[in-house]
């Protein structure tokens, strides 16, 4: 059968560094509350020529470069965002413009902080199903744009970033011994629209709106929402905890990764956590996690990885691959 295998990764951040003390200065808050609270210790904060676009095509080229391959050798983008650089045409397209790519096609995904894992779910689909070859799966975000930098709840939180991965077609013998994406889940429930939305948007209120959160009520449903998922890769695949080499979940609070791995049998040395360096960048977490695993030779080629996100909407999955 085939399977979509990982061919190379890469990330891009912004140039400015924002440590958790420079918010003391912005709102009534402290270093030591956000590290105890989160895990954060600093984010990335694009500049004007900053975007989602730039840094999505930033992190492209190097996922291209570690695959050995060139803009040509892609069938098609599939760039995960929630930040857009504009309501149309999606970003994806802009990246594919920059890269020089005159064919292929390119578009966007929008699930929030799953968005990556929905991205890879449904560009393996695309592969499985012949529409594409080569795929190049995109998170990128810069979120600074729509906080409220007035709300202490909401602003320490987030950070920018884009993280890329090239998926191949690959033969397969249908066991979880092959290379590439082995199972997925994705779930969806909009009930809980008000636990975090942007207040605004082109067909309401014909703004961009801020986000808007009740971090406590997120946090109540993550651990749950998380297992779930993972749970349900775990019982698709026959694949359990202690087969796992890595664990790279969505970062978005310490406290969460912690206490779903904990739930999940996951051991500590395992979990790949990156949270304190970026803050949550919501799609482009997950690959910028397994960018700087990778970067560090912890990740190789063989090894077993499980992915979860859970956000806004609410949206949450999981994917496991075998790098
Ligand atoms: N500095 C100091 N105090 C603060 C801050 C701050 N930055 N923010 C909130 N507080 C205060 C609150 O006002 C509250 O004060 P009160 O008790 O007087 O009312 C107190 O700290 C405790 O607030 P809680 O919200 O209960 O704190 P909690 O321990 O839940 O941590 C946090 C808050 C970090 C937001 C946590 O709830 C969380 O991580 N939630 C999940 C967020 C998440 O995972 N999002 C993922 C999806 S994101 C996406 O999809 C875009």
């Amino acid at each position: 059968m085939i399977r979509s295998a990982v061919r190379g990764v890469g990330s891009a951040l912004p140039r400015r560094i924002m440590k958790n003390a420079e918010f003391e200065k912005l709102v009534d808050t402290s270093d030591e509350w956000i590290v105890q609270r989160t895990g954060i210790r600093q984010r990335h904060i694009a500049a004007e020529d900053e975007t989602t676009v730039s840094l999505g095509e930033a992190a492209a080229h190097k996922a291209l470069d570690a695959a050995g391959m060139t803009p040509d050798d892609i069938d098609m983008i599939l760039l995960a965002t929630s930040t857009p650089n504009n309501t149309f045409p999606a970003s994806a397209v802009e990246i594919q413009e920059r890269l020089g790519m005159r064919h292929g096609y390119a578009f966007d995904m929008q699930a929030v902080c799953t968005g990556f894992v929905y991205a890879v779910t449904t560009a393996d689909l695309y592969i499985r199903g012949g529409m594409a070859k080569r795929i190049l799966v995109i998170g990128s975000e810069t979120f600074s744009r729509i906080l409220d930098w007035e709300d202490r709840t909401t602003c320490v939180l987030f950070g920018d970033g884009a993280g890329a991965l090239v998926l191949e077609a690959v033969e397969g013998k249908g066991t979880t011994a092959d290379r590439g994406v082995l199972a997925s889940s994705l779930r969806s429930d909009g009930t809980h629209r008000e636990k975090l939305y942007v207040d605004g948007g082109p067909s309401t209120t014909g703004t961009v709106g801020h986000l808007r959160m009740e971090g406590r009520e997120v946090f109540k449903h993550a651990v749950a929402m998380i297992t779930d998922v993972v749970e349900d890769v775990f019982a698709k695949s026959g694949i359990t905890a202690d087969d796992l080499d890595w664990f790279v979940p969505h970062q978005a609070n310490k406290r969460i990764i912690d206490a779903s791995a904990k739930k999940l049998g996951i051991a500590e040395e395992k979990v790949i956590v990156t949270v304190h360096l970026h803050g949550n960048t919501s799609a482009a977490s997950v690959p910028l996690a397994l960018a700087h695993a990778v970067g560090e030779g912890k990740i190789k080629t063989g090894d077993l990885v499980l992915l979860e996100a859970m956000g806004g909407g609410f949206t949450w999955g999981a994917v496991l691959l075998r790098w």
